[in-house]
């Protein structure tokens, strides 16, 4: 394969470098990127943390990452030995504005021996309360300053609420300038994701009907499986709607309702984003109960195995109000989207693995078949499945076969996998850490979209907590949720579609 990076020598270095985020999704992602040849020879990944690992140590641990999840292991090539000559170790306390001189060090011994100029990213995969510290920190280092070729990278969760997301971005403008700060939400490195802006805007045929005058409703499930896992003590901070609804669900709304962008600059279609978020209704307190649901998963069974409450998992308060799932209805208030409802759904514990959207469309009149035609009459249908399978399905109506005209719903499917067979879609991580490498900023959030997702999302996170839930646990395991949630739906006259 031909070399096929642009990327000038690059240095990342990773706080949180013995953690998990490093271990499941960023090396394997870097190590993905080096075989598919988008990395440059000169290229290094420095992990940073507490913890003593000589490099060696750090090597063999990441290994045994790549062999669990990376998508591919050493192809036979001797890839992996190659690659692990890149990862270097730094053991730092990231309180110690002292130890970022040996992070400097490193930069500077690098430049000498590659007798070059250095990107320097620095990924800040650490628990969010150790992020402005370490931002101000790294402030104080001059290749900071360096806005062309020094960037950070910041994991989600941005901030607690609009308070603080405001307070830090704040505090990460006295060291960077904003088109050095990669704000990450994994979801927009989805490749099934990013389609959904070729799908409207490199087709003729969807976007004229793309509007309030034929679409009846937008439904969006976020379903998985999992519980908390190991994650407790992250959880019981953050709720179904801080980690999944104020990101991922909200972008992909975005994707959904934004307007064309004039280009695909980073600005244009991230200003583009910021009109919709902007346009999002923002609740009464009274209006949250009426538009908003929370679930928490008990205990119970899942595929035939015994499950733990939320509530009895590790680090999790055994009286936690803390919500696994979150149902709403948004409305996004301009001329486009008017009186169109938008309702999502995310939990853990659910009864599918599922991301998908379904764009219902109105029903076609009907006075024109005879009634027996028209007894299974069905609205059409658009669904985009974004994982675990990767799809596209219309459905709409066509005439049984056989004698007189009875109708039927039948799907049309373009399958990913049908396409393009075996071809590797990338995991969300190497496009984003290849378009941070090459400055591409597209994909991330910027300040301001950031706080316009805290500000659609601050009603109901308040009303809720001046509310505390008094049925909680709500929701069985491998269910779809607490009956509200039906009921939510329900009362509009629509069910949830599950794939
Ligand atoms: C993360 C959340 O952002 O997304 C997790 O913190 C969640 O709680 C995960 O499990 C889901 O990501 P994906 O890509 O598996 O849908």
């Amino acid at each position: 394969m031909e070399v096929q990076n642009n990327i000038t020598p690059t240095i990342v270095f990773i706080f949180g470098g013995s953690g998990d985020l490093n271990n499941r999704k960023l090396t394997p992602a870097l190590y993905n990127l080096f075989i598919d040849k988008y990395l440059p020879e000169q290229f290094a990944v420095v992990g940073l943390g507490r913890t003593k690992f000589s490099d060696e140590e750090f090597r063999e641990k990441l290994h045994e990452g790549i062999k669990q999840f990376s998508r591919r292991q050493d192809g036979g090539n001797g890839e992996w030995k190659h690659f692990s000559e890149k990862l270097f170790y730094i053991s730092m306390d990231g309180e110690n504005a002292e130890s970022y001189k040996k992070l400097a060090a490193f930069v500077d011994a690098k430049k000498t021996e590659w007798n070059t100029r250095v990107n320097v990213l620095f990924y800040l995969a650490v628990a969010p309360q150790l992020v402005p510290g370490i931002a101000t920190n790294l402030g104080k280092l001059d290749l900071c300053s360096n806005s062309t070729y020094t960037r950070i990278v910041i994991e989600k969760p941005f901030g607690h609420d609009l308070k603080s997301a405001h307070e830090l971005n704040m505090l990460l403008k006295n060291t960077f300038k904003e088109e050095q700060i990669y704000r990450i939400d994994h979801y927009l490195g989805k490749g099934t994701v990013q389609n959904i802006l070729a799908l409207r805007f490199a087709n003729a045929m969807f976007e004229p009907i793309w509007n309030r005058n034929y679409i009846d409703h937008v439904q969006i499930t976020n379903a998985e499986t999992v519980g908390v896992e190991e994650r407790g003590g992250y959880y019981e901070k953050s709720g179904a709607l801080r980690d999944m609804v104020q990101n991922h669900i909200l972008q992909l709304i975005c994707m959904i309702a934004m307007e064309a962008p004039v280009s695909f600059d980073a600005n244009e279609i991230r200003n583009k984003k910021v009109d919709v978020l902007n346009a999002i209704r923002k609740y009464s307190k009274e209006d949250v109960h009426s538009h908003a649901v929370r679930g928490q998963y008990a205990a119970g069974w899942m595929k035939g195995e015994q499950t733990k409450a939320y509530r009895e998992e590790d680090n999790v308060n055994p009286q936690s109000n803390i919500e696994t799932f979150a149902a709403v209805k948004f409305f996004v208030d301009n001329w486009r989207w008017q009186g169109v409802p938008f309702y999502v759904r995310t939990g853990k514990h659910l009864h599918d693995k599922t991301t998908h959207i379904t764009i219902q469309f109105k029903l076609a009149p009907d006075y024109a078949f005879p009634p027996e035609a028209s007894e299974t009459w069905r609205h059409n249908r658009l669904t985009i499945s974004i994982q675990p399978d990767m799809d596209i399905r219309i459905r709409f109506q066509a005439k049984k076969p056989g004698q007189g005209i009875f109708l039927n719903p039948v799907n049309m499917v373009f399958s990913y996998k049908d396409a393009y067979g075996n071809s590797h879609e990338p995991e969300a991580y190497e496009t984003l850490l290849l378009d941070a490498m090459q400055g591409n900023a597209t994909l991330f959030m910027r300040d301001d979209q950031v706080e316009a997702a805290w500000k659609i999302i601050m009603p109901i996170i308040e009303a809720w907590d001046a509310r505390p839930p008094v049925d909680f646990p709500n929701y069985a395991p491998d269910s779809w949720g607490p009956e509200d949630a039906e009921a939510l739906i329900a009362r509009d006259g629509f069910n949830w579609i599950n794939l």
